[in-house]
């Protein structure tokens, strides 16, 4: 099973649009579906589940329809928050909060403080988030953190410093609405991600929907730039000194 699935959950307008109900109306519908995946992931023991529910750029829509989507969002908190303790979620937000009004921060750290014990599930809301800011932002704490000394940096240096930095890096990602691009998502995160696309619109997202997804994750052999071969002998592990030597025997051979 995947141990992390994110995503991109889009269509919402889509859908609305086709019932000739305004795009809030799909918004509005798209929280039931949030719903559902929760349940589907303690059902499936999941242990991490992201949602993107806000970017960056989505402040450029009609100022009406932004704050709809905040209200829907302060609303689904008083809403939700208790049941998601109940079943042993831990909620967590990750992007930029300092523009949300203030009682929606408030909720969201109540919430995530109120969780913060729980075990079960880890529910992460992508809200003002994108992954350009995400790496920034890791970079600006990254050279906080050196003090101006300079080094040798790693990957995993600037890794403990990303939003999700809790989290291991997806193993599946999954876009609703057949829309089939990352618009500033988890960028450094889904670098070995298996992506999955699907024309279904998140409001008709639902659980025997997210099995296919499993399903299809299932078919992908996953390599990480290693061949099948070796993959399938057990891994035996290359590297470039390896890679080194055995060129030198070739040659020596020749
Ligand atoms: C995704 O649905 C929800 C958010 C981006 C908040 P959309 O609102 O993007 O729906 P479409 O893509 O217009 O159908
Ligand atoms: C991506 O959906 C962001 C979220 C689902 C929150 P968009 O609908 O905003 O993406 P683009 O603009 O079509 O790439
Ligand atoms: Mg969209």
């Amino acid at each position: 099973m995947p141990r992390h699935i994110a995503i991109i959950m889009d269509g919402n307008g889509r859908w609305a649009k086709k019932r000739f109900m305004p795009r809030i109306a799909g918004h509005k519908r798209g929280v039931e579906s949030v719903r559902e995946m929760v349940k589907a992931c303690i059902q499936r023991d999941i242990p991490y589940l992201t949602l993107f529910a806000f970017s960056s750029e989505n402040w450029r829509r009609p100022a009406e329809e932004v704050s709809f989507l905040m209200n829907l969002f302060i609303r689904a908190l008083e809403d939700e928050v208790v049941k998601l303790d109940r079943n042993g979620v831990r909620f967590r937000v990750v992007g930029d909060l300092s523009h949300f009004e203030p009682k929606l921060v408030e909720l969201i750290t109540r919430a995530e403080r109120q969780t913060a014990g729980n075990k079960r599930l880890d529910l992460t809301i992508a809200a003002n988030y994108g992954g350009r800011w995400d790496i920034m932002r890791a970079v600006e704490r990254l050279l906080a953190a050196q003090g101006g000394k300079s080094g040798e940096l790693t990957e995993a240096d600037l890794a403990q410093h990303l939003a999700m930095a809790y989290a291991p890096e997806p193993d599946l990602f999954i876009r609703t609405g057949g829309e089939q691009r990352i618009s500033n998502f988890l960028l450094w995160q889904l670098a070995y991600t298996e992506l999955y696309f699907t024309d279904l619109l998140w409001p008709d997202f639902g659980a025997a929907a997210l099995d296919d997804a499993i399903a299809s994750y299932h078919n992908r052999e996953r390599r990480f730039g290693r061949t099948s071969e070796q993959l399938s002998e057990g891994c035996e592990q290359g590297s470039p000194a390896a890679a080194a030597a055995a060129l030198e025997a070739q040659q020596q051979d020749a």
